[in-house]
């Protein structure tokens, strides 16, 4: 006991000490650390599943994301290397590939959606984004009770349309240009699960909402406002003009207030001669 007494002062009683400490607090993080949730898509998918959209991968996108998706193929031309879809999830894909934009047809300023020529069955779809979502994880596509909308508050969603998306893709959803030729394009007619992905993913130059910014529930509700406006819920009666907006209005009120002006004015002098 003497013996350990004496040591303890020793300065390498301090360093056994100090690593004793590091070791514990290592352990201890890696047994408390929050483990990163699985994508459901790859806990669902099947090797097999993995596998055919490897191939599909190979046959279709690899040209520009390369062969294992790391991005920019040496062999595409500078104007069509695609990013690398490490970690972009699943409802990337899903909603690249089922809007039409990928696999992209020409090159330009924004990869427009094309909804006449998807290239791939959905099940088709469903196995590349399964491959894409195998490499690392990513958001994932939305659950059904997120977008059947059932329940779903219209108002709210319209108030946090008004706040998030409106300066882009105007307040009716018709959408609007943005800057150096690129545009936010109208929300009419798109599926709700492409709604939500787009949310989650955050296309080209549209912002990423993910779960803290606008929860499940309130993403539900912002595409509830978006289908109602489609429905014509929200219009006030009259001529909606293209709901563009002021600008609308204004060409409206040029065109006819201008030609009534005129004609007032031909009338007022015919009167004086
Ligand atoms: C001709 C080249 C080309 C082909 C082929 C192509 N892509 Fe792309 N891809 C791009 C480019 C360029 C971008 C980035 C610019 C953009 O989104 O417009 C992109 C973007 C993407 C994104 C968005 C990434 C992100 O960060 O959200 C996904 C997902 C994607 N591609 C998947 C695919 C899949 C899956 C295929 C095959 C079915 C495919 N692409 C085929 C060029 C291509
Ligand atoms: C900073 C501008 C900006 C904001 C804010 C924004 N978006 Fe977008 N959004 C875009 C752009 C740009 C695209 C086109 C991306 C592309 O084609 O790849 C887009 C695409 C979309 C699409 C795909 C439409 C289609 O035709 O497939 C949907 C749906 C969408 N946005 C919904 C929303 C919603 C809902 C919000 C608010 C929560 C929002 N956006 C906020 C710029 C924006």
């Amino acid at each position: 006991m003497r013996h350990l007494a004496a040591r303890r002062r020793s300065p390498l009683a301090l360093l056994v000490v100090l690593l004793l400490g590091l070791a514990m607090t290592g352990t201890a993080y890696a047994a408390l650390q929050p483990k990163a949730e699985p994508g459901t898509s790859v806990a669902t998918a099947s090797t097999d599943e993995i596998a055919a959209g490897r191939q599909l991968f190979l046959a279709n996108c690899a040209f520009c994301h390369g062969t294992n998706a790391q991005g920019a193929a040496p062999e595409a031309p500078e104007a069509q290397a695609g990013p690398s879809l490490v970690g972009v999830g699943a409802a990337a894909v899903d909603f690249q590939v089922a809007t039409g934009r990928m696999p992209l047809a020409a090159p330009g300023v924004q990869a427009p959606a094309n909804r006449d020529s998807v290239l791939l069955s959905q099940e088709e779809i469903t196995a590349l984004a399964a491959y894409v979502d195998s490499l690392g994880p990513g958001p994932d596509v939305p659950a059904q009770e997120w977008i059947d909308l059932e329940g779903a508050d219209i108002a709210n969603g319209g108030a946090l349309f008004r706040t998030n998306c409106a300066m882009c893709h105007s307040s009716s959803g018709a959408g609007g240009a943005l800057t150096r030729g690129k545009y936010a394009p109208g929300l009419m007619n798109v599926e709700p699960q492409h709604i939500y992905e787009a949310m989650v993913t955050g296309p080209q130059s549209m912002p990423v909402f993910n779960d803290a910014n606008l929860s499940p529930e309130d993403k539900e509700d912002v595409i509830a406002f978006v289908k109602d406006i489609e429905n014509g819920g929200n219009s006030y009666g009259g001529h909606a003009l293209g709901a563009l907006g002021p600008a609308g209005d204004a060409m409206f009120i040029w065109t006819f207030g201008i030609a009534l002006l005129i004609a007032s004015a031909v009338w007022l002098g015919r009167k004086a001669r």
